[in-house]
């Protein structure tokens, strides 16, 4: 399996870099950065993008061919979503504002939170971070239904990324903190995402980590 990785010198990118020698599976990795052509990354089996959204418009303008698609940048413009959903009627495309599994199960308990809890979502992340709200508080708000503003919080510190949901409900409360502290947890789930689409030929609609969790516990019952 040929993976070209697209945003490589980025700090996403380079986790990437540095986890792939760890990965057991059989492929080979090829970097691209800012002034690559994206007609060369469309050469592979599956492109993984890390290059913010300025990055994602030269990659998909550039697009050739079928390469499947795994899309890491979070804060997507309408142009380059719109264009994403028209490709993956006909090309396999994987999306994750959170490249970890155990973000992917918070995200399906939310969805199961009735509206009579009060929702609070606070993120903090290292002050690198361009886009607030995280996209990855914006999923959790979509899946809560949340009405209320998300508090985000940006620091000296190299804080990969943390969310807390807290639910209130009359006499009682829940507090759920994800915590990433190595970004080799996205590296780790970005590279999955590209086996899985390449191994899943018939997928016809934009996927996330919601299908790759699914499938390996598909795969785990068997
Ligand atoms: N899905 C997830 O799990 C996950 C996890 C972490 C981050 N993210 C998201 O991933 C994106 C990248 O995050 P990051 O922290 O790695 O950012 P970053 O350190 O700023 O890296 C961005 C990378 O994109 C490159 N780039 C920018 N504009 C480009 C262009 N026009 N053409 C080609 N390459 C271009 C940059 O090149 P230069 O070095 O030359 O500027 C750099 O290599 C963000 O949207 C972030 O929110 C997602």
């Amino acid at each position: 399996m040929k993976i070209a990785l697209w945003g490589a010198t980025g700090r996403l990118g380079r986790s990437i870099v540095d986890s792939f020698p760890h990965w057991q599976r059989e492929a080979e990795l090829t970097c691209y950065g800012r002034g690559s052509s994206a007609e060369a990354a469309s050469k592979a089996d599956v492109i993984i993008e890390c290059s913010r959204d300025d990055g994602l418009s030269v990659l998909l303008d550039g697009l050739q061919g079928d390469a499947a698609i795994v899309i890491g940048s979070t804060n997507i413009n309408p142009h380059n979503q719109k264009f994403l959903e028209q490709r993956a009627l006909t090309h396999r495309v994987f999306a994750a504002s959170n490249f970890s599994r155990s973000l992917a199960l918070l995200e399906a308990f939310c969805t199961m939170v009735p509206q009579s809890f009060e929702s609070v979502l606070i993120e903090t992340h290292h002050e690198g971070k361009k886009d607030a709200p995280s996209g990855t508080a914006k999923t959790l708000a979509r899946a809560l239904q949340h009405q209320g503003l998300i508090t985000s919080i940006r620091t000296h510190h190299d804080s990969i990324g943390e969310h807390e949901v807290r639910l209130y409900r009359d006499h009682e409360s829940l507090e759920i903190n994800h915590r990433i502290t190595s970004r080799s947890v996205f590296a780790q789930g970005a590279l999955d995402a590209a086996w899985f689409l390449v191994h899943n030929p018939h997928i016809n609609r934009i996927v996330g980590m919601q299908d790759l969790v699914k499938n390996e516990l598909r795969t785990d019952t068997q």
